[in-house]
């Protein structure tokens, strides 16, 4: 006879308890998202999102000086530029709005700031596409060309690490040759692989007026019921030079994670999005949760599914709970 096992030993310690916890959360592992906006002395709260904001280059300097200050070190810029057209071209505009904010961030802060980027046409562009459209239809490889532009003019500009999100086939071997010809081959990309076509996205289109104006995006992003394709699809980048795959959304695709976790040798990354902020939120403000718990439990569940580092609106207020 075995003595008898009691799993509660372990748990009626608060030490010991910690000592024996066998997933963690560290402000290092947490990517911040901002918007940034053409302008000065802007800080325009977005709706659906309480606590976020979009920021001129003078506040984003104020929000990131904040977060870096409770721990948070990575940053993932969205821009909304004056003005959109067919091609986007502010996507690509040297001093567009990320341009000028990536080079304000860096004389600011220098290298104490991990800058990452946001590669995609969608809010650049009329129609709000992620790519070309002609005749009603998405042109996958007349777009390579202006996103692997958009990155290098992010990387020459200051990014630290350019993440595609726009989902066109190729866009990962366009980028990293654009990169490698133009003597950034230094620059790791974090590629958006496996990005579902989510109705969790819904209040970032708001925050960044970039809700297409016909039909939606099931051509070039995932299907929900699908797990294989996303396996092929983080495979693909990986063989186009992705140095990160992502996953996103996260909560509802945590089995996407794990089995992402299990398949691949390199760091995955979840995108806790825009709608699962404003879910939490809406209900804490309800009175219906306790909010900090409830967001430390969900970015545990995102870790333990096998994350390695989490992109989240709630990053500073993580961060802030951990640092007690
Ligand atoms: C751009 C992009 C989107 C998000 C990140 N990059 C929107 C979309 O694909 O519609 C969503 C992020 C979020 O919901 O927080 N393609």
């Amino acid at each position: 006879m075995f003595p008898l096992q009691r799993p509660r030993r372990l748990r009626e310690n608060r030490l010991l308890r910690e000592m024996v916890r066998e997933t963690r959360l560290s402000p290092s592992q947490l990517v911040y998202p901002l918007f940034v906006i053409p302008g000065n002395h802007q800080k325009e709260p977005i709706p659906s999102m309480p606590g976020q904001f979009r920021y001129s280059v003078d506040e984003l300097l104020r929000e990131i000086k904040e977060a870096m200050e409770v721990g948070v070190k990575a940053f993932l810029l969205f821009g909304i530029p004056e003005q959109k057209d067919e091609r986007g071209s502010g996507a690509y505009d040297p001093k567009g709005t990320v341009q000028r904010a990536l080079r304000a961030i860096k004389d600011a802060f220098g290298e104490e700031a991990f800058l990452i980027t946001d590669v995609c046409l969608c809010q650049y562009t009329s129609h709000g596409h992620c790519g070309l459209v002609r005749g009603g239809r998405i042109l996958n490889d007349e777009t390579l060309p202006l996103l692997a532009e958009t990155a290098l003019s992010h990387v020459r500009a200051g990014a630290d690490m350019v993440a595609p999100s726009d989902m066109m086939d190729g866009r990962v071997r366009a980028i990293r040759e654009a990169l490698d010809r133009e003597g950034f081959s230094h620059i790791p990309i974090m590629a958006y692989s496996a990005k579902y076509a989510s109705a969790f996205y819904g209040p970032f289109r708001e925050a960044a007026s970039s809700a297409p104006k016909f039909g939606d995006r099931s051509s070039y992003q995932m299907d929900p019921p699908n797990l294989r394709e996303a396996i092929k699809e983080v495979l693909l980048d990986l063989e186009e030079g992705a140095d990160i795959v992502m996953v996103k959304p996260a909560l509802a695709y945590l089995d996407v994670i794990r089995a992402v976790r299990e398949r691949v040798n390199v760091p995955v990354a979840a995108y806790s999005v825009s709608g699962e902020y404003a879910m939490i939120k809406a209900s804490a403000q309800m009175g219906f949760l306790e909010e900090e718990r409830v967001v430390m439990e969900v970015h545990l569940a995102i870790k333990r599914a096998g994350a390695d580092l989490i992109i989240t609106y709630f990053a500073k207020d993580l961060a802030r709970a951990l640092e007690r």
